[in-house]
């Protein structure tokens, strides 16, 4: 069993992204399972509130999930050709304090998808991450991409994403994902 934790990008209710973490639940397979979590809660990072108080609760949680599952299922949303603040910052929030960057990030298996009503799929934004996932040292998974354009077209009339080929595409990565992590356990 191959367990990932799934966090979505987004707060919105009815967010694509959380809906393509649904999605990826759903087609994943019986060995592997995703729990979604959002970053609802978590503060804007203010380097005085954390001399003060230190990492707040919601961040402390959630930086428990990411260290007891066997890998990250980032779904991220892209704003203005970039990645959204709101993933930026529950990322940031992770890596401090900065000493445990090592426990929390490095080696830890990261894998980045995303949906968008526009054409390009979120590419922008996956490209954005590499940056700061290089940083943090995560060992990012490459074996393939998924960018859900005109994600709106592609659901239900649950708002869930239906779309046959969507899905299929979504299963063979999680599915490739989990693979990456099976064989870096072995490594
Ligand atoms: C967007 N959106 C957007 N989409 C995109 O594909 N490329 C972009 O550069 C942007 N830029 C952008 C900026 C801002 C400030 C907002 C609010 C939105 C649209 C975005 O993809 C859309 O709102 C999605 O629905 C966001 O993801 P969730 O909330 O559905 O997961």
């Amino acid at each position: 069993m191959v367990k990932l934790l799934g966090i979505s990008g987004s707060l919105r209710k009815g967010s694509f992204n959380t809906a393509l973490l649904r999605a990826a639940q759903r087609v994943a397979g019986p060995d592997i399972a995703i729990e979604i979590a959002t970053l609802d809660g978590v503060p804007l990072y203010n380097a005085d509130d954390e001399t003060a108080t230190g990492i707040p609760p919601e961040v402390q949680a959630l930086k428990a999930r990411v260290m007891t599952a066997d890998g990250v299922l980032v779904a991220t949303p892209e704003y203005n050709s970039g990645v959204p603040g709101v993933l930026k910052n529950g990322i940031d929030w992770l890596s401090r304090p900065h000493t445990d960057i090592s426990r929390v990030f490095a080696g830890r298996p990261f894998a980045v998808f995303g949906a968008t009503p526009s054409g390009y799929g979120t590419a922008l934004s996956q490209n954005a991450w590499l940056s700061s996932f290089k940083h943090l040292g995560v060992s990012l998974f490459g074996g393939g991409r998924v960018t859900v354009s005109k994600v709106h077209e592609l659901l239900d009339d649950k708002g869930e994403i239906s779309d046959a080929a969507t899905l299929k595409h979504v299963a063979d990565f999680v599915q490739g994902f989990a693979r990456f992590i099976e064989k870096s356990r072995t490594d």
